[in-house]
């Protein structure tokens, strides 16, 4: 996944797709990124055509429209879509089904959107035609961005190891290994939970339960994602399935200084059990054992 940092902060980058990159497409990069810019989503929008001629204005009544919702297009010119944006790029948000199907031999279906479940080309259209277009194209973002900011959970498979070792990656100084992660997927000890959050896994948590103890292993969010309440959510819901799984209490070791963990923990009513010495390397630090009975 890419990460556009932006004064330090990390976007999702969307690449909205239409035909020739002159009418919807440049509205639909317009308006996500003044609704991104008002709701303060960590996400930014881009545009591009699947059969655009490189330089071309935007057209007449797309600009109009845009300049009506307080959003300035002018300067874009279209460009093609390129195989660089399959890589740039996170998400792909098309206008039709027959845009989906152009790009499916190069971007993963997942990461692929139909807009609002399909935007007509407006082209050849007068004014009003380009307004209707405008407003379709404005709830379908909304509708996009309510989906892209619900934090879902579901558990980990094949298709979340690489995206749980780049969080790995990015969150810790001995990352684990994508074969490491896989194995789990063999252990029938354990339960490991992804969090989809603005499209992509932005958060897991990984626990061991062997008769009625659960162990927490790991549990992370990527930087851009934090404070919203994903790790909160993940520990919820492993904690319900420990109990549900008979479990009479979960424990976890976290390093001493890591204060955001612990301010979690306790959060969630873990107690301080006492620590391990130099139970971690790079750096060498001790370990707070903390624990949560459910009894
Ligand atoms: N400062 C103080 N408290 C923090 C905090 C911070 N930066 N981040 C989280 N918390 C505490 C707060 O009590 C917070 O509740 P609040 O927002 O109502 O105040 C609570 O945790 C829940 O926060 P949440 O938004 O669910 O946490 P998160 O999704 O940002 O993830 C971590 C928290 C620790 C998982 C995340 O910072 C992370 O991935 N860190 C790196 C990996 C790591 O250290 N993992 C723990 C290994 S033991």
């Amino acid at each position: 996944m890419t990460v556009y940092k932006r004064k330090e902060v990390a976007f999702v980058k969307i690449l909205f797709l239409c035909s020739g990159n002159t009418c919807r497409s440049p509205l639909c990069e317009g308006i996500m990124n003044k609704k991104a810019e008002e709701l303060k989503l960590p996400v930014t929008a881009e545009s591009a055509g699947l059969a655009a001629f490189p330089g071309d204005e935007v057209s007449l009544f797309s600009r109009l429209v845009a300049e009506k919702m307080g959003i300035d297009i002018s300067a874009h010119r279209s460009r093609p879509f390129n195989l660089y944006m399959a890589e740039e790029f996170d998400l792909f948000v098309v206008m039709s089904e027959s845009h989906k199907a152009a790009l499916k031999d190069f971007i993963p279906e997942e990461k692929i959107i139909i807009l609002g479940g399909g935007i007509p080309d407006p082209y050849g259209g007068n004014e009003e035609v380009y307004s209707d277009c405008a407003k379709r194209i404005s709830e379908g973002i909304d509708e996009l961005i309510s989906k892209l900011s619900e934090i879902r959970i579901h558990p980990m498979t094949e298709r979340d190891v690489s995206g749980i070792a780049e969080i790995e990656r990015e969150c810790f100084s001995e990352p684990w290994t994508e074969e490491g992660i896989r194995s789990e997927l063999r252990n029938e000890n354990a339960r490991f939970f992804v969090a989809e959050f603005m499209g992509e896994a932005a958060g897991y948590l990984g626990m061991h339960i062997v008769l009625d103890e659960c162990y927490i292993a790991n549990i992370a969010v990527k930087e851009k994602f934090r404070r919203k309440g994903i790790a909160d959510k993940l520990l919820a819901l492993g904690e319900e399935r420990a109990k549900e799984e008979g479990c009479a209490f979960i424990t976890l070791e976290v390093r001493v200084s890591n204060e955001k963990a612990i301010a979690l923990y306790r959060k969630r009513g873990y107690n301080e059990m006492g620590e391990r010495k130099n139970f971690y390397s790079s750096p060498t630090e001790n370990a707070l054992i903390m624990t949560k009975d459910f009894q």
